[in-house]
């Protein structure tokens, strides 16, 4: 089982990007912690700024079947593009859980509506990396 591990823009500034809201570890640390949750599985990480390369990713899950756990940093919301991405993810029945490490309902007004909420399987928000891990575990759980 291979699982995408999709992060938005600035998420690869994890680790000294407002530490106080995201904590001090990178993606990397991010990376190793999914790995030790569930050997076996092919934890393929990756962050783009870029919206098409995102989207491009959602396009590759699609045509490879692949789960996919999906930060989409600020174009949670606002990206009607990434939206309609997300949909054909999960319109082809494949889960696509959206992570966030802090819990926007407790933030900004701005952060408190998601575009990508309504298409996707579910929503993890709050528990720092434990929302990555917890996706995860929802994704590979055997019963
Ligand atoms: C975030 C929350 C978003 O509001 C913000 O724009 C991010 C990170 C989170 O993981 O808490 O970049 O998605």
């Amino acid at each position: 089982l291979r699982i995408l591990v999709l992060n938005g823009p600035n998420l690869g500034r994890l680790g000294s990007r407002e530490p106080d809201v995201y904590g001090n570890q990178d993606l990397n640390a991010l990376r190793a912690l999914l790995e030790a949750d569930a050997p076996g599985v092919t934890i393929d990480l990756r962050q783009t700024d870029s919206e098409p390369e995102l989207m491009s990713w959602l396009f590759e899950a699609v045509d490879t079947s692949t789960p996919v756990i999906l930060n989409p940093a600020a174009f949670t919301h606002y990206s009607y593009a990434l939206r309609d991405a997300a949909a054909m993810v999960t319109k082809a029945e494949i889960p696509l859980i959206e992570v966030h490490i802090s819990n926007p309902h407790a933030r900004e007004e701005f952060r408190h509506t998601s575009v990508i909420s309504a298409v996707a399987s579910g929503v993890i928000a709050g528990f720092g990396f434990d929302s990555y891990r917890l996706a995860l575990a929802q994704l590979t759980r055997q019963n």
